[in-house]
């Protein structure tokens, strides 16, 4: 399936509007989502759905509730070449920032529901040391607590750092394989670069296999503030 152009995709369509007309610089932009929206993004709904999907063997990643600067710099990461996927790419090559504030708003305003917790399929002593990785980090391989920046219960933290509960296992492995290859890049400097290139191929089933088997505390919302500066710089991101 390949989305070259902007008005040719019918279910699409709705998407081209917008952009026929004269859009207020990013700076200036209201990042407040038009009225219309749920109908305009029912396309990309009908691929990610609320709680994200398998395919396949292609795993869509959920996006509602997620936190609007993380979701924009996703749609930046794909317009700029920097996250790759063939539909992603397409899609968005023609939109503008001010729309893409809004489309980061309006998904991260909606609610979720999580899928219930992978049971784990790694031996005992995998799954400890991906806890050992998530929680507290290793010294020795320099990669730093995942909770020091995807907050203190993993649910991510306001407005740009996604959580990490509720995803599969294999939707994260292959995020961190994408760093460690080159397939994906952030905002330089890259943390998760730098931290996916620290960790083996076993250290990542590892942290994969914990983190999925965890359940969602509360509503799994983002906390509003870190508790405590980055561990390592991340660009786009105060410390
Ligand atoms: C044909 C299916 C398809 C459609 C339609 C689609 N997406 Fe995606 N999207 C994907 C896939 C697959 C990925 C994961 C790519 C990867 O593995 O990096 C993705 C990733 C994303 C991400 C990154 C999520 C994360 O957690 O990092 C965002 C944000 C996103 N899409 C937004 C949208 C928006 C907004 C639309 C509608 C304008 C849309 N998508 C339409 C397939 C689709
Ligand atoms: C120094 C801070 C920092 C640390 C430590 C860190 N992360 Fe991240 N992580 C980030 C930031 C920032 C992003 C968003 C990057 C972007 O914009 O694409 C991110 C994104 C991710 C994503 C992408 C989520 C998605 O929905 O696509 C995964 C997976 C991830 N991190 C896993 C981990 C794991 C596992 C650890 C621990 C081993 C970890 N991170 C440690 C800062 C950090």
């Amino acid at each position: 399936m390949k989305f070259r152009s902007r008005c040719v995709v019918g279910v699409l369509a709705s998407l081209c509007v917008p952009f026929a007309l004269s859009a207020p610089s990013a700076a200036h932009a209201s990042a407040e989502p038009r009225p219309d929206m749920a109908r305009r993004m029912a396309a990309c709904i009908s691929c990610h759905g609320k709680e994200g999907k398998t395919i396949n063997t292609e795993y869509l990643p959920r996006i509602a509730g997620k936190p609007a600067g993380y979701l924009y710099a996703q749609l930046k990461h794909f317009q700029d070449g920097r996250r790759h996927n063939t539909a992603m790419n397409g899609l968005l090559e023609h939109l503008n920032d001010a729309y893409l504030r809004q489309i980061a708003e309006y998904f991260s305003r909606l609610d979720v529901l999580y899928p219930p917790p992978e049971s784990p399929r790694v031996p005992a002593s995998v799954f400890a040391r991906g806890q050992q990785l998530a929680l507290d980090g290793d010294k020795a391989t320099k990669v730093p607590a995942c909770a020091s920046c995807h907050g203190a219960t993993l649910t991510g933290v306001a407005p740009s750092i996604p959580g990490l509960l509720g995803l599969p296992a294999a939707y994260m492995s292959a995020q961190l394989g994408a760093w460690r290859n080159g397939q994906r890049k952030a905002y330089a400097p890259d943390c998760m670069a730098s931290h996916a290139r620290a960790m083996s191929a076993e250290d990542v089933n590892a942290v994969a296999a914990w983190l999925a088997a965890q359940p969602v505390p509360l509503n799994g919302k983002p906390a509003n503030a870190l508790p405590a500066p980055l561990p390592t710089e991340c660009g786009g991101i105060p410390k």
